[in-house]
């Protein structure tokens, strides 16, 4: 079973590697994004919570939520060193190199970096269906916990914060939310979970961004879209 001490030290490894590889990354969207490791790092403590309620709800055994919580502290470890489409790969090899030196067990390494790998797949290449029957149970969880930082109010804030720096007004945020790439990316994800537990929370979450736009288009007047 995994210490407490254990957690941390995980932790302060991805966050240390997010930090120093921000400073020094050339990517556009990094530079364009003065906050991007702390928002990585805080991402990464929703997926860990909500790594935690499919572990209890759906009772998973002791070495799958480890493997499992492991894997989603380390799962975006290496989002600012390579492309986008590289990064489960790139995590992979990072994570694998740090939990060697800290003497892991190699089948324990297998699993959480197999997982970190899976997270990093095209989706576009794979169903639902497929995925679930194809991928491990520790790459399962990790993703459903990654999608589900997608599909609720952080989805909602999110995708606010980014209409309030482009300078939208209140009127204008129904229709843009509603094409937003928050809803798109919502829409895409929401069916890529498997757990009952997973199911229950996206469903919720998904009906409250959904009913949320419902709210707003019932209180808010609106007017057209200005160009950016
Ligand atoms: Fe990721
Ligand atoms: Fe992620």
């Amino acid at each position: 079973m995994l210490s407490e001490a254990q957690i941390q030290q995980i932790s302060e490894f991805t966050q240390q590697h997010l930090q120093k590889t921000f400073v020094v990354s050339e990517q556009q969207w990094v530079r364009d994004f003065p906050r991007a490791a702390e928002h990585r790092w805080y991402h990464t403590l929703n997926v860990l919570q909500n790594t935690e309620k499919i572990v209890a709800g759906d009772k998973i055994p002791q070495d799958v939520a480890d493997a499992a919580r492991v894997a989603a502290i380390l799962h975006d470890v290496s989002i600012f060193e390579c492309d986008h489409s590289m990064h489960g790969r790139t995590g992979a090899e990072t994570a694998k190199g740090f939990l060697s030196q800290n003497q892991y067990d190699p089948d324990f390494i297998a699993r959480a970096t197999r997982a970190i790998d899976e997270h990093g797949t095209d989706f576009d290449t794979l169903t639902p269906n497929e995925m679930g029957q194809q991928f491990s149970p520790e790459g399962k969880i990790l993703i459903e916990a990654d999608i589900l930082d997608k599909l609720g109010a952080a989805a909602v804030s999110g995708a606010l914060l980014i209409l309030g720096k482009q300078a939208r007004l209140g009127f204008e945020c129904h229709e843009l939310l509603s094409n937003s790439n928050a809803m798109q990316r919502a829409t895409y994800f929401k069916d890529y979970i498997w757990s009952q537990t997973a199911k229950r929370m996206a469903n919720q979450r998904f009906s409250f961004f959904l009913k949320f736009l419902e709210q707003l288009s019932e209180e808010v007047v609106e007017g057209p879209v200005a160009d950016p």
